[in-house]
């Protein structure tokens, strides 16, 4: 089985990751976007706090995947093309091909070695299953290659990624998602609200594999930038924003330090912090709304017993 890899047009181009970069680091508040977390370290630290007892939007959504595939797959239909976005491992999407029949899999994911590696696995599994992948950052711009067939085309969005956009953005990709899809349609996991115990518990585990996963956007940093930041002067920190309905996770300053790189360097006292992720959490009737302004009219949602976490299929 061949894979047919990135276009060109949609590889991330290095240099304007090096001034994203940089206009984070040299803001007052100082951010990196979470899509760097996933180098390949990266890639692999996250799948790893997939298998905690504690990170359980994973199990969540799996839960629900499992109870209610037959009622999914009547919903979404079988053939076309599945879009996987933010693919990770593919297995999710993997999970679905018995029920959803594609016969094409097109995963995109920033991370574009560690897919690779992925998409090399499933390959030799499924070769009735026409495979492609594309090394995308879809934060700015989604756009599905034209030699993906426009037949049928659902796009598939778990593990609540969606959540990592601010409300404008995410309407932004689900406004490009809905365009895209012609007369397909979305197959989308995303986060609720819940409390706060929880939520420390999945962003802050006791094995401290999420705090691994985020200094590691440290290193991320320094191959892309040659930047000279050392992991141990951070420690990792969540907090629960209730105003904006979201975890937030940053690195803390643990001294005063300089960071420098080419041309440029950031002062940080002991205490200061670098905003890494956001982790938008979700009500039914927010989600509902969210994706109605994106043009989704239709939905149909199924949730877990404690109301955790939600699939939604919009057309
Ligand atoms: C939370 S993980 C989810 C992985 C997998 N889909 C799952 O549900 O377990 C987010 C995935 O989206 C990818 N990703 C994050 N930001 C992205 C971006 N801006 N463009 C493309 N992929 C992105 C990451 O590399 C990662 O594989």
């Amino acid at each position: 089985m061949q894979i047919a890899t990135t276009s060109e047009s949609s590889t991330p181009i290095h240099q304007d990751f090096i001034h994203e970069i940089e206009l984070g680091l040299i803001a007052p508040c100082a951010s990196i976007s979470p899509k760097f977390l996933y180098d390949p370290l990266g890639s692999h630290l996250f799948t790893a706090i997939t298998l905690l007892p504690e990170y359980y939007p994973s199990n969540t959504e799996k839960g629900i995947f499992t109870q209610y595939q037959d009622q999914i797959a009547e919903a979404v239909g079988s053939g076309g093309t599945l879009i996987d976005l933010g693919a990770g491992n593919c297995q999710k999407a993997e999970s679905f091909f018995h029920s959803l029949k594609p016969s094409n899999y097109l995963a995109i994911d920033f991370s574009s070695e560690y897919l690779l590696d992925s998409l090399k696995k499933l390959a030799g599994k499924y070769p009735h299953i026409a495979m492609q992948c594309i090394g995308m950052d879809f934060s700015k711009q989604l756009i599905i290659p034209d030699a993906i067939a426009k037949t049928k085309r659902t796009f598939f969005y778990p593990g609540s990624s969606l959540g990592n956009f601010l409300q404008s953005e995410a309407l932004q990709l689900l406004g490009q998602i809905k365009n895209q899809a012609n007369d397909g349609s979305l197959l989308i996991g995303v986060d609720l609200m819940k409390e706060d115990s929880v939520l420390m518990a999945a962003y802050d585990d006791p094995l401290k594999v999420t705090a691994a996963f985020n200094l590691n956007i440290l290193r991320s940093i320094n191959s892309h930038l040659g930047s000279n930041f050392r992991v141990e002067q951070f420690r990792h920190t969540v907090k629960v924003n209730h105003a904006e309905n979201r975890v937030e996770l940053y690195l803390e300053a643990l001294e005063d330090l300089n960071v420098v790189w080419a041309g440029n360097s950031r002062a940080f006292k002991k205490g200061d912090l670098i905003h890494t992720e956001n982790s938008h959490k979700y009500t039914i009737e927010s989600i509902k709304a969210l994706l109605k302004n994106a043009g989704f009219e239709k939905t149909q949602i199924w949730t877990d017993p404690k109301d955790y976490f939600a699939v939604i299929y919009a057309q």
